[in-house]
């Protein structure tokens, strides 16, 4: 094994610096940690500082297409019969209808690859930003349809910090009409195991879908490694830190 490797199944629970595996905290069963080394091998490029938003936007894409794949694994599909050349079959449709949920603005980023695999998905944009001096999330925007008519809510985001904006965002939805059977997940690049603590604390009921579970925030809320600020590095905006 390479020196400085981290196995991923070590990588998936350990929440703190000097951890060994025996101090190793259970994830939450809600909390489902990509191991596709496809994914592990893509994170690589888009945390790298020298990884310019150009590549950075396409490293998005290509994870969120496959986050977006892991976190469809048990929706529900209906029946369709179809002809292929050689006969008539039986075929399948996805049978649950699905909002994308991105949070302005680094969720944009997110959105193109999920309806890539949800063609027939609608997209309502919540625009949250996070208060840099008391790290609270402000909605300024919510284009939520009037009514609930869906059956599975993804919220788009790349990063779960100290999870106020997730926390928000599924609060947001909750009163807006996503209440059971209307399932909400969440799904980021990377998270943080406070925001993983305070999104499962609050919602239990909310599964969590992520490329990495990173070690802990620092004393600004970023990400620990990380990769910055996702919205900066995807726009080429501020300086990421
Ligand atoms: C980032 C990120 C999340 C939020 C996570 O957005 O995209 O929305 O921070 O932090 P939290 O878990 O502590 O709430 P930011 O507020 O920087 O806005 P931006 O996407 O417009 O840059
Ligand atoms: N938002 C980001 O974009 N990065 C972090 O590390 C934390 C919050």
């Amino acid at each position: 094994m390479p020196a400085g490797y981290d196995p991923p199944q070590r990588r998936a629970t350990r929440i703190a610096a000097d951890d060994t595996p025996e101090d190793a905290v259970a994830q939450p069963p809600t909390l489902h940690v990509s191991q596709h080394p496809a994914v592990l091998h893509k994170l690589a490029i888009l945390r790298d500082e020298e990884t310019e938003p150009k590549k950075f936007r396409e490293v998005v894409r290509e994870l969120s297409w496959l986050l977006g794949y892991e976190a469809l694994a048990d929706a529900r599909v209906r029946p369709l019969t179809i002809r292929t050349p050689i006969e008539e079959m039986e075929a399948a449709e996805l049978g649950e209808r699905i909002g994308l949920v991105p949070i302005l603005r680094a969720g944009l980023g997110m959105v193109d690859a999920m309806l890539e695999l949800m063609p027939t998905a609608q997209v309502w944009h919540l625009g949250l930003f996070r208060d840099e001096r008391t790290l609270r999330p402000v909605e300024y925007y919510n284009k939520l349809p009037d009514s609930a008519s869906v059956d599975l809510c993804l919220i788009l985001d790349p990063m779960l910090a100290t999870g106020g904006s997730a926390t928000a965002a599924i609060e947001v939805l909750k009163k807006w009409g996503a209440v059971k059977p209307v399932r909400i997940k969440l799904v980021n690049l990377i998270a943080a195991p406070e925001g993983v603590e305070a999104v499962t604390s609050a919602h239990p009921d909310v599964e969590i879908h992520c490329a990495a579970l990173d070690r802990q925030l620092n004393e600004k809320g970023y990400i620990m490694p990380g990769l910055g600020d996702a919205g900066d590095r995807q726009f080429g905006t501020g300086s990421s830190s």
